[in-house]
């Protein structure tokens, strides 16, 4: 067995929601690298609603997966065998590592992380989700102190930080997540501002309890329902900010905002980015981010699932919900 590799396939396009017949784990000879590249072990695969929008048949801003084809997804991992210099043997690195124990990689094609970067850390807060926090906060939303941001998805991994980060700017920041013990962690632990139950609450009415004079920011996780009844309520010169739409992930036909004319009436902008643009600038979220976590004062929470296998049913659950922080898969243990 040694010399073998588990990994997942992409078998079947999901109708809606992934299910059992969608991803297939397959074992292959493990490969070897050619001059030029490394055999990197993957350590922790991050989970993200993305991954679900590469199943789908047509070409996003990455090209669409073809069936049959390894499922892509981002991870961190250590070199194992190595042929090319710039990746030594026992070097981390981040990037596409895919759904899978074992990855083929060029130099080109990863972040080397430092001798004292935590890799599950380069998968949360100091990765890929807190450079969308940062620089989509910062450079989409660009945040005034004392004006009103409102978060949907507030208690996910990059809801939480944006929540966190705007509190830090000086803004007053409202909520949104849906069930009680993610509100009860808004309010409590990450002393937001006010937190809506959006399962529960009438949203129109809760929003405009929670800002009454408007929503200067809204960091648009979810679309759908939301999207709307945010756009009813912004601020003169208010801005939106769609990070992703992940009520819309599983549509065969996403539905787009019903609300959108009140942009006109309050002279406001509606803008999406991308965090791949920003990940050469990496190291100045991570240098913003990395002293607030160490002193405590961003928490970062982590929902770990154990094991490659499980990989598919820790997808669904962004879906479902039912998780607590950033969905990880651990698919091996440390080696630092
Ligand atoms: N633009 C970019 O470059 C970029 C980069 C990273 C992530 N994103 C986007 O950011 C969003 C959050 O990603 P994440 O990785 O941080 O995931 P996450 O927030 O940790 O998990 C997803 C959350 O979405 C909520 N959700 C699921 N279905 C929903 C629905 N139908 N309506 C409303 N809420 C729903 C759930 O929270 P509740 O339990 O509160 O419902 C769930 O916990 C996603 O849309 C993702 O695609 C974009």
């Amino acid at each position: 067995m040694a010399d073998t590799t588990r990994l997942f396939v992409l078998r079947e396009r999901p109708k809606g929601a992934l299910d059992a017949r969608t991803l297939e784990l397959t074992t292959r000879p493990r490969p070897s690298p050619a001059a030029g590249e490394a055999l990197v072990r993957t350590r922790w695969l991050s989970i993200d609603p993305t991954n679900r929008t590469w199943m789908d048949p047509v070409d996003g801003y990455l090209p669409a997966l073809e069936l049959g084809e390894p499922m892509r997804g981002i991870g961190t991992g250590e070199v194992i065998a190595s042929e090319t210099d710039a990746l030594p043997v026992g070097a981390h690195v981040s990037g596409m590592l895919g759904f899978a124990e074992h990855a083929i990689v060029r130099p080109e094609e990863v972040t080397r992380l430092g001798p004292h970067d935590d890799p599950k850390l380069a998968v949360g807060p100091l990765g890929h989700i807190g450079a969308t926090a940062w620089f989509g906060l910062t450079e989409v939303g660009r945040p005034e102190a004392g004006e009103t941001v409102l978060v949907s998805a507030a208690a996910g991994a990059t809801g939480s930080m944006v929540a966190q980060i705007a509190k830090k700017l000086g803004c007053r920041v409202i909520g949104t997540a849906g069930s009680d013990a993610k509100c009860a962690w808004l309010q409590d632990a990450l002393g937001l501002d006010g937190v809506i139950h959006y399962r529960k609450e009438a949203l129109d009415g809760a929003i405009a309890r929670h800002a009454p004079d408007g929503v200067d920011i809204y960091w648009d996780n979810v679309g759908g329902p939301l999207l709307d009844a945010a756009l009813a309520q912004l601020a003169l010169g208010g801005r939106v900010v769609l990070c992703g739409g992940i009520s819309q992930y599983n549509a065969e036909r996403p539905v787009g905002p019903a609300a959108y004319l009140h942009l006109i009436r309050q002279r406001a902008r509606m803008e999406g980015f991308l965090v791949l643009d920003y990940l050469p600038r990496l190291e100045e979220a991570r240098s913003a981010i990395g002293p607030w976590l160490e002193d405590g004062t961003l928490r970062f929470a982590w929902h770990e699932v154990d094991g490659l296998a499980k990989a598919p049913e820790a997808l669904g659950l962004l879906f479902s919900g039912e998780h607590e922080g950033k969905v990880v898969v651990k698919v091996a243990e440390a080696s630092r």
